[in-house]
């Protein structure tokens, strides 16, 4: 694992680069996992709680977030697909990794082999798991089944749960592990479709559920709760819980805006990545005189201009041209012009003793200053994941412990 150097003005390479604290993750992880195990809460075992790790752990490098929760008790992880899943067991993670999006006809093979399990969205899956599970021949082969609840998106709809267990009675070499479903609008709560959306899929997966047993089929362990619902359904926790953008120190975006200061009180957080980059050029612009391409950024008055070492070839939004702000000095500094491939520019006029080799953070803490992602992700009209997922695979991420 890469570690950040004591002293970033040691880095010898081109200066930019995302400190994941590991510190932050576990914090997160473990605020978690108590929060949905009350104390005064009556359960056999702990409810368990599967992180989602997929798109490079969003972001921050799926390997080295993974063994990092593993160690600390995470019970499942949950990936896109079997390539990312198989990238985890080569890393040395043990414990089950469900692959959220399930296989292309061809893929079982390889996914039972590296013991991931799958997540059957069709009935059709089932007999073309079932295949490869007989060719493997002994121990029967776990799955999940994923319901539709009114997503509309992947999913065995309620009123084709019967086929479902038709098929299933044929399939020797399978084994029910888990119903899971998905929520499309978690975080809402508004007097709209989407807010009104989370009941109605909890009511359609619980009978659907309902029918599975009164077929006699044992579900396993029953899962629905993304990070919207972790914070503020507890009527969904249910076996599992299943934390993706909370792991990483963000709350979704509740709707509407007034309920977001209570929600976040419920689970304090803290921001997981920090994306920086330094100064490496500054010029004095004369007012009137053109910044960046198609000159989209006149200033009124001579302004100092600094151009840092990154742009959205490495994950600096490019929508965030003529409307960002960077940290620097602990100073928020506007980004000016359009953010280009590999430098961006921002104007340092009120940053006292800015100099070449400054660090900027793109997002996250700088220090006892923060610039949240969730913040500027809101400004661009898009979810944190967005920003967290663009940390493209050319930043190098160093693990700070
Ligand atoms: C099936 C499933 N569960 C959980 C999550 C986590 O979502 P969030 O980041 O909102 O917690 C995702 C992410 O999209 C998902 O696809």
């Amino acid at each position: 694992m890469a570690r950040a150097p004591k002293n970033p003005t040691t880095l010898n390479m081109r200066p930019v680069w995302a400190d994941v604290s590991l510190p932050a993750l576990v914090h997160n992880f473990e605020s978690i996992r108590s929060y949905v195990n009350p104390r005064n809460e009556k359960r056999r075992t702990p409810r368990q709680v599967l992180c989602i790790v997929k798109g490079n752990a969003y972001g921050h490098g799926g390997p080295e977030v993974t063994k990092a929760l593993e160690k600390v008790g995470s019970d499942w992880f949950g990936v896109t697909c079997t390539e990312e899943g198989i990238a985890l067991r080569k890393a040395g993670v043990r414990k089950p990794i469900l692959i959220l999006t399930s296989f292309v006809p061809g893929e079982e093979k390889r996914l039972l082999e590296h013991n991931l399990t799958a997540v059957i969205h069709r009935c059709e899956q089932l007999s073309q798991l079932e295949t490869a599970a007989a060719r493997r021949g002994k121990k029967k082969v776990s799955f999940h089944l994923k319901i539709d609840s009114g997503m509309n998106r992947l999913g065995i709809v309620p009123s084709r749960v019967d086929c479902f267990a038709r098929q299933l009675a044929k399939s020797r070499h399978l084994q029910l592990g888990g119903v899971m479903t998905h929520f499309a609008s978690s975080e809402a709560f508004s007097d709209t479709v989407a807010g009104r959306q989370t009941r109605e899929q909890e009511e359609r997966f619980f009978g659907a559920l309902e029918r599975l047993r009164a077929l006699g089929i044992d579900p396993g362990i029953i899962h629905l709760a993304n990070s919207g619902a972790i914070v503020t359904r507890p009527e969904t926790w249910a076996d599992m819980v299943r934390p993706g953008v909370i792991l990483y120190g963000y709350h979704p975006g509740y709707d509407p805006v007034e309920k977001r200061a209570e929600f976040e009180k419920r689970l304090a957080l803290k921001p997981v990545m920090s994306l920086r980059t330094r100064i490496i050029s500054l010029r004095d612009v004369p007012a009137g005189a053109g910044v960046g391409y198609g000159s989209s950024f006149v200033p009124q008055q001579a302004s100092r201009i600094a151009v840092l070492a990154a742009g959205y070839g490495d994950g600096i939004h490019r929508s965030l041209s003529n409307r960002g702000k960077v940290l620097i000095r602990g100073v928020l500094a506007p980004i000016v012009g359009i953010v280009s491939m590999d430098v961006t520019m921002i104007d340092v006029s009120a940053v006292p003793g800015v100099e070449i080799g400054d660090t900027a953070t793109i997002y996250g803490t700088d220090g006892q200053f923060s610039h949240p992602a969730n913040l500027v992700a809101r400004s661009l009209g898009t979810v944190t994941s967005d920003l967290l997922c663009a940390v493209s695979a050319r930043v190098p991420r160093f693990y700070v412990k």
